[in-house]
């Protein structure tokens, strides 16, 4: 049997009403489930989305712009990876946090390939736990109001990176309320992986170099201790129960799956709109 790779797809929307929002992006795909609809409606390049990506959640025909192997590509990184010195180097200590997210991320595409609903619900909290602390506490209470001060445009970059963890945050709860109707949506959580590798690329490759410079061993020392403080005050939230809700909502639940089934099977029939 020939082996699954997971596939990072940047992909550009075919449909000829697509609305902007939805027109470009990236996407994650089983290779088996890509290659077998590769060649959609006769074209070369084309293929046909899964459901979800599309932000109405109908499928849509799709060209791929670019296709890489994420499985492949993580071995290559994780290989090239020097763990830093930690001790007093609050960058090193955030770089190292963003290591440890990123093997959550590996075992999270694990249990994707596997279906696995119940280790996802336990996954995905813990990945909301370390992005609520390291990126809500840390970086956003500690780290960032110090950039701010020592740089003169250091607003616009806390913005930029606030707005990454909001996106991250909001597709993480998305994809674990699915969950308890009992989906594994790809779509989004191939989204808030995107997203995800994609803010913590940023941050260890441009925006900790930036801070970096300006930081002097006085600023460390009051960054590494407020760090600290945030760490020894934060609850990680236990994952819970995916499964027992109260009877509304269970029946909540049923109804809005119910309702989503229909609208995208009839969608499929007539393969019509896109966002409008
Ligand atoms: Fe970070
Ligand atoms: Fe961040």
């Amino acid at each position: 049997m020939p082996s699954v790779n997971r596939l990072e797809i940047k992909y550009r929307c075919l449909h000829p009403s697509c609305c902007v929002n939805c027109r470009e992006g990236y996407l994650w795909m089983d290779s088996d489930a890509f290659n077998s609809s590769l060649g959609y409606n006769g074209e070369k390049d084309a293929f046909r989305s899964p459901r979800g990506i599309c932000r109405m959640g109908f499928r849509q025909p799709f060209k791929a712009v670019k296709v890489e192997v994420r499985e492949a590509a993580r071995k290559d990184a994780a290989e090239g990876v020097e763990q830093p010195d930690l001790l007093g180097d609050p960058i090193a200590i955030l770089m190292n946090e963003h290591r440890q997210i990123l093997k959550i991320l590996d075992r999270v595409e694990e249990h994707l390939r596997k279906r696995d609903i119940d280790a996802l619900w336990a996954a995905t909290k813990e990945i909301e736990n370390e992005v609520n602390l390291h990126s809500g506490r840390k970086e956003e209470e500690v780290v960032l109001p110090v950039l701010c001060e020592m740089m003169p445009l250091g607003e616009g970059l806390v913005m930029i990176i606030r707005e990454d963890h909001r996106e991250i945050l909001s597709l993480l709860y998305a994809f674990r309320s699915a969950m308890q109707d009992g989906d594994i949506n790809d779509g989004i959580i191939g989204s808030m992986i995107v997203s995800l590798r994609g803010h913590i690329r940023k941050e260890d490759n441009e925006f900790f170099s930036l801070v970096e410079k300006g930081l002097d061993e006085e600023t460390k020392k009051r960054l590494v201790d407020g760090m600290n403080k945030v760490e020894r005050e934060f609850v990680r939230e236990p994952a819970g129960s995916r499964t027992v809700r109260t009877e509304a909502q269970m029946l909540a639940a049923a109804q809005r799956k119910a309702m989503n089934e229909d609208v995208l099977d009839l969608k499929d029939l007539t393969n019509s709109g896109c966002c409008h």
